[in-house]
């Protein structure tokens, strides 16, 4: 198992979109626009590997110098509840505070909310819809 920062572009990268093509985009029937991962080259990508094998990827996108936010968390399907998300968010989390960041939010889906409470985030505000789902906004501090 290896945690590693993508490059953007790379080979490893088309693997990610694959992954969040499969895990976040398709089953809602929905695709990804190349303008929007276009906006990603700065961002922070994350994957979780096996090998050469991509079993789970996030984003951290900076709001502000303080302020960072969590986007496109996935697992691959079959590994789901295995221990691979709480691995790669506590990655995620060392990343932004190595990096000066404070505060982590997201958008998280409805469905998902259960595993960002038992990583001590915590609800702020009301239920809201994107990409035809709902979702609440959580937040917790580094
Ligand atoms: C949500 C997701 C990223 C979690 O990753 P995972 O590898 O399955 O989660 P883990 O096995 O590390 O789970 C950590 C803990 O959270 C719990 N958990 C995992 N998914 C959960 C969920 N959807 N609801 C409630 N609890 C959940 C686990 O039971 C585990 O609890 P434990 O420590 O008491 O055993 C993954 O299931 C996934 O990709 N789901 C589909 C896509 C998705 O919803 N992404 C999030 C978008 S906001």
């Amino acid at each position: 198992m290896s945690l590693k920062i993508i490059e953007f572009g790379s080979p490893s990268y088309q693997k990610m979109v694959d992954l969040r093509f499969q895990i976040l985009r398709n089953p809602l029937g929905l695709t990804f626009d190349q303008a929007d991962l276009d906006k990603e080259k700065d961002d922070i990508l994350i994957g979780f590997f096996e090998d050469d094998d991509l079993e789970g990827c996030c984003i951290l996108t900076p709001d502000n110098k303080t302020i960072i936010r969590l986007r496109q968390m996935a697992v691959v399907s079959g590994l789901q509840g295995k221990g691979i998300g709480r691995v790669i968010m506590n990655f995620a989390e060392n990343v932004a505070r190595d990096r000066g960041y404070k505060m982590l939010h997201m958008h998280a889906r409805k469905s998902a909310v259960g595993f960002y409470q038992k990583l001590g985030y915590e609800i702020i505000g009301d239920e809201f819809e994107e990409v035809t789902i709902p979702h609440y906004e959580m937040q917790k501090a580094l």
